[in-house]
Parts: C-alpha cells; structure tokens; sequence
C-alpha cells in the first residue's frame, strides 16, 4: 500500500471489526513503536498506553462508553448523512467489550488551567498524532480501529477501575483495536481541501 493510500483510506473501523480474532500483543507493541515516533511539544513524549483485554474490565469500560455514548445523541437532530456513522457507532456501543483490545491513550499530567489556546494546542496536540501514527501502523498491518472519546465522560471512574493516578495523568482517546473483516477502505467523506483552504487573508 502507498503511503497517500495509507492516509487517505484509514478509516473509522467499527462494524469490521473481528470480534472473534485475538489481537497478538507484538503486533500491538510494533505499532506503538510506530505511534511514539509522532511529534510532541519539546519532545516530552508525554504519552501513555494502557492496553485492556481482560473481559470484566472490557465490560466496565464499555458501560461507561455506552452512558457516554448515549449522552453525546440526547438531543441531537442528526442530519442525513449522519445518520449511517450514528448506527455504527450505535455499533460499536454494543460490542465494545467484545474488541480484543482497548488501548486507552493518557497524557502525563492533569488539563492546563487555566487554559488558553497555547497550552490546549501544546497538551493534546502532543498526544494526538501518536493515536494517528498507532492507527495508521495497525492499518498497514490489517488491523482495524477507531478513535472514540465518549468514555471520557467518565474518565475518573475509569481511572478508578483502571488504577490511572487521575490527578497526574489525563486520559485523552480510546482506540479499540481488532483483525479487519473484509470490506472495503475509499476515501472518506471530506469537502475538498481547496474549499477550506485561503491564502494570506481570511475571507
Ligand atoms: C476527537 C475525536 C473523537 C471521536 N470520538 C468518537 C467516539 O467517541 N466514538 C466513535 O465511534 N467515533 C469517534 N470518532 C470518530 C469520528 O466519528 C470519525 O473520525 C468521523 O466520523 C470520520 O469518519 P472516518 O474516520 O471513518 O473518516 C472520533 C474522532 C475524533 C477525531
């Protein structure tokens, strides 16, 4: 695979994902390795990696995800073409203690406050691009995963249930990880760059 293909087919993975097949922990570690070559501010490499795959602590998760989940709609008028990513997210919801492994990316230290664009840019952005490097290596390798955020409603109970020390470490994404079914990756639904692009002023 090229890499412009790499990049423009890793997709959200969710109803593709093989619940069935155990995910070795070396490919796991392989692609980490990959996901900690991303940048970060002053190269703190601020990152974390706590990888799930007992089945009770999947289920305690996947309770928190679906509360999380089910708040994030409440009140929601999804416009048409939401409506396909709603069901497998829905999906994805129902099955989440069923993925082989949930890799729970944190940060070292609690959110910035106050906060301010800087230090907001500076902290997640310092965490972000690893989840996409960890994403796009377990693609390359036929792996399938999706970045989700719902749990993060209950980030201090899962640090409770997880050991995280919550008043130093942050816990940022959730990339539930899996074999991809067969199926095919295009492009993803994107306006084109040139219609959200401008050039020396905004207009
Ligand atoms: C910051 C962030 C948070 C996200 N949170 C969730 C989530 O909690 N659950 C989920 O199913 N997908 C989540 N997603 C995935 C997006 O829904 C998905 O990237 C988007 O719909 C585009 O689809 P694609 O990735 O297949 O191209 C999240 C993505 C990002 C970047």
């Amino acid at each position: 695979m090229s890499g412009t293909e790499l990049l423009t087919t890793t997709r959200s993975i969710r109803r593709r994902l093989d619940l069935s097949r155990p995910v070795e922990r070396r490919d796991l570690l392989e692609c980490l390795d990959i996901a900690v070559q991303a940048p970060s501010g002053s190269n703190r490499q601020p990152w974390r990696f706590l990888i799930v795959q007992d089945g009770d602590t999947k289920e305690r998760i996947a309770g928190y995800y679906r509360k999380g989940f089910a708040a994030n709609l409440s009140g929601r008028t999804p416009r048409p073409d939401q409506l396909g990513d709603l069901a497998s997210g829905q999906y994805l919801a129902e099955h989440l203690a069923e993925v082989p492994a949930l890799v729970v990316v944190c940060s070292l230290g609690r959110l910035p406050e106050p906060a301010s664009a800087l230090r907001l840019a500076s902290f997640y952005g310092s965490v972000y691009p690893a989840v996409w490097n960890f994403m796009l290596a377990l693609r390359a390798r036929g792996l399938g995963s999706c970045l989700t955020t719902a749990h993060l409603a209950y980030e201090r109970e899962i640090a409770e249930l997880l050991g995280i020390p919550f008043d130093e470490v942050t816990q940022v994404a959730m990339v539930p990880v899996a074999h991809l079914l067969p199926g095919s990756d295009g492009p993803g639904r994107r306006v084109p760059a040139a219609e959200v692009t401008m050039w020396d002023r905004w207009v």
